[in-house]
């Protein structure tokens, strides 16, 4: 076991996806979670697909909600669970379209999820009353996107790549006592966001990359090493899991 249920991790999108591989993951290795998203009821089925039960906390939140309060949160977050191992930050949201089909609103409603949010938890969870200190990881998903732009990914190219370069620079505002701060990129990884009647992506061409897609553990087992202590000497770095990128 890599971790023990006295130390607790904070993971955002827990409902879905990178997020939810991430929580049964750190449970598996014996961690407990405190799993946020919008979605009880997705929340409540996670719980059943936990390793231990009783290592899952559910906390229902609108994370692009009052952004201005987020670190307001963490410390109420605190004050019932204690002080923080880590954060996996893994909530967020895509928009496809062209630069003539975007209007501010779309954009403002992606940068307050995948960008402002992230940022605003980090600033609550990086506050050292809320955080052990010394040996405290906060991993963010950003994507691929947010180094190898494509077309009609505007927006959400630039939430992700502000992102990377946001906790590059933060990692080195907390490196001063021990915490650790850095992001994961995925490429193409079968979640609800790219395959099944939620999806929001065109069916993307598998044969681009060189092991096809890629699977929701491929990302969790990174986001759980670098919230590991077998991390302990990395931190600032953005790390790309695409296969090796489009062929
Ligand atoms: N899948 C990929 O290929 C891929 C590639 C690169 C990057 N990423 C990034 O990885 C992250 C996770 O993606 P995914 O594939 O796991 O997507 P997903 O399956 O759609 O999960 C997204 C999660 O974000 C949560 N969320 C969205 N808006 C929220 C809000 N306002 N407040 C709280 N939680 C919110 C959702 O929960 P609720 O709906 O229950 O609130 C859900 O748990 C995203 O940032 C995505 O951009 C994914």
């Amino acid at each position: 076991m890599e971790f023990t249920k006295e130390q607790f991790f904070i993971v955002t999108g827990a409902s879905s996806g990178l997020g939810e591989a991430t929580a049964l993951e750190l449970i598996k290795q014996g961690a407990s979670v405190v799993a946020i998203a919008r979605r009880e009821d997705k929340l409540k089925e996670l719980k059943s697909k936990c390793a231990n039960p009783d290592n899952l906390y559910i906390e229902v939140k609108d994370l692009s909600q009052d952004i201005d309060s987020l670190p307001d949160y963490v410390k109420t977050l605190r004050e019932k669970y204690g002080k923080f191992r880590g954060m996996a930050y893994c909530a967020g949201i895509n928009f496809i379209g062209s630069i003539r089909s975007i209007n501010y609103q779309d954009t403002l409603d992606l940068f307050n999820i995948d960008y402002f949010a992230p940022l605003f938890m980090a600033k609550g969870i990086l506050d050292r009353r809320n955080n052990i200190g010394k040996g405290f990881s906060l991993v963010c998903i950003s994507s691929s996107d947010g180094i190898n732009p494509v077309k009609g990914q505007s927006i959400y190219t630039g939430a992700k790549s502000a992102l990377i370069l946001t906790m590059k620079s933060i990692s080195k505002e907390v490196s001063s006592y021990g915490a650790r701060v850095n992001c994961v990129s995925p490429s193409m990884i079968k979640t609800p966001m790219t395959v099944g009647e939620n999806c929001v992506l065109e069916d993307d061409n598998k044969e681009k990359y060189p092991f096809g897609w890629g699977e929701a553990q491929d990302v969790s087992n990174m986001i759980c090493y670098l919230l590991s202590d077998k991390a302990k000497y990395i931190s600032g770095q953005n790390y790309i899991i695409d296969s090796g990128g489009e062929v």
